[in-house]
């Protein structure tokens, strides 16, 4: 009999959770407005809000912590980061950060100017608000699979090549770079092909462009590229991150994700004169260039992180939890973005939650089902997420309706995958019953998801 799969890793540290009761979740989320972020984390029994910062740090990783050099200047610890960084990016220069968007800010404030256009693959909602708070131009130009949630295809967090050319051909004089997101996140978790890379490389330099990569995930990326891209199979993860950003002229980071830690990010570039831009910005926002926002202790503890998320087995372990709770999801029939992407799965609500409309926001009720039924914290990726159209003041409902359900990295065990699978099949088996979604009572102008209040309709 073949042995099953095991975790590449064992526990040498415990946190304890928390179950309640439905009574008190009830009352948890009228206290919170319906908002799961307005919820304090010790409700919560199981939390997939996020993967970012939420992952378990390896016993080396705490070992460097002993170890970092809190010099304010020349700290031994950004020099171990820096050698790390340039041995699996290729990238000679490096600006640590707090975070990853805090990397957006340094590196678009000399970057981006008014009027600019910024096209790529579906931009996080910090990378699209570092642009327009610039005045300038977040163009989404992800391929339409991704679009349509049920249907397989490897790399759906692709650039369409077409919508790409487009932009450039209309607005070459106007578009600073182009920014790929590996994986893509708001699509689903979806990885981008090194072909597609490769192919964003060439149209770039057709124009005279630069290209950065939102490389939050990309060590995930990578790992979809061995499994499902021809050619690469016999490649170690490290051999691709290095093919990978060699088509790219920089990236922005944030470590939170595949960088294993619970804060921090950087800047990485080959390009002289996108260091020396971005370390006037550095400075005054961030911190001096060689801790930029960062202890010295947590550089070291990253530079550890990134070497092991870019071995195989510790990708292997991640990506094969989300793919078991996908597997689950299929058994009972909850749809999903398909195939299951690297980080999350993102539940499709508007297949679930049919009788409720979309002005009563969909997902956001599923999202409150799910943890009404388990304690299961998961996230809106859907029309309260989007905002309201900044002309017309409308809500945007043109986009999917998800509810996100985040793995952190070395946290959970698949018993708790069958925790939040069963919890929401039992959502999905009431789904008629669930005619009444939810309505604002506030909201702030922007990213309106974190505060935003509900209520129930009745
Ligand atoms: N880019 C991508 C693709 C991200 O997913 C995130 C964060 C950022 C940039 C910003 O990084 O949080 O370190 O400032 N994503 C988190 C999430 C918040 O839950 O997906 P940050």
């Amino acid at each position: 009999m073949e042995l099953p799969y095991a975790e590449s890793w064992k526990i040498k540290m415990v946190e304890p959770i928390r179950k309640s009761t439905r009574e008190q979740r009830e009352q948890w989320l009228k206290d919170a407005y319906y908002n799961v972020f307005q919820l304090k984390a010790d409700q919560v029994y199981i939390d997939c809000l996020t993967d970012s910062g939420t992952g378990a740090m390896s016993d080396r990783q705490w070992a460097a912590l002993m170890t970092g050099d809190e010099s304010y200047a020349g700290a031994r610890s950004f020099y171990e980061l820096k050698e790390t960084i340039n041995r699996i990016t290729g990238f000679e220069y490096v600006i640590p950060t707090h975070q990853g968007r805090a990397a957006e800010n340094v590196l678009f404030s000399a970057l981006v100017k008014s009027g600019d256009i910024v096209p790529g693959n579906s931009h996080f909602d910090t990378t699209k608000g570092h642009i327009e708070s610039r005045h300038a131009f977040a163009v989404d130009c992800t391929v339409d699979e991704a679009k349509d949630t049920q249907l397989e295809a490897p790399f759906k967090g692709n650039v369409d090549l077409v919508k790409l050319e487009n932009v450039l051909k209309s607005n070459a004089d106007k578009v600073p770079f182009i920014i790929v997101t590996i994986t893509n996140n708001t699509a689903g978790g979806q990885p981008v092909s090194l072909e597609n890379i490769k192919a964003v490389r060439k149209l770039a330099d057709k124009y005279g462009k630069r290209v950065i990569l939102d490389s939050a995930r990309f060590a995930e990326n990578a790992y979809f590229i061995k499994m499902r891209e021809k050619g690469y199979a016999d490649l170690t993860i490290k051999e691709i991150c290095l093919e990978i950003f060699r088509n790219a002229d920089g990236m922005t980071m944030s470590a939170k994700k595949d960088g294993l830690v619970n804060m921090g990010g950087f800047i990485a570039t080959r390009h002289e004169d996108w260091y020396e831009a971005a370390k006037a910005f550095c400075i005054p926002f961030e911190g001096y260039l060689t801790y930029g926002g960062m202890n010295g202790r947590d550089m070291a503890a990253l530079a550890v992180g990134l070497d092991e998320n870019t071995e195989f087995e510790m990708l292997h372990t991640r990506i094969h939890q989300v793919g078991y709770l996908a597997k689950k999801l299929d058994e009972y029939g909850v749809p999903y973005q398909r195939p299951a992407g690297g980080h999350a799965i993102f539940v499709d609500a508007s297949l679930i939650l049919t009788n409720v409309p979309k002005e009563e926001f969909p997902a956001q009720t599923l999202t409150v089902e799910l943890y009404k039924e388990a304690g299961v914290r998961g996230c809106e990726i859907g029309y309260i997420l989007a905002d309201r159209d900044p002309v017309t003041r409308e809500n945007r409902f043109d986009g999917l309706d998800f509810v996100r359900l985040a793995i952190p990295r070395r946290t959970y065990t698949d018993n708790h995958m069958d925790v939040i699978a069963v919890a929401l099949k039992n959502v999905y088996d009431r789904r008629e019953q669930i005619t009444k979604g939810l309505k604002i009572v506030w909201e702030a102008e922007l990213m309106r998801h974190f505060t935003v209040k509900l209520e129930p309709i009745v």
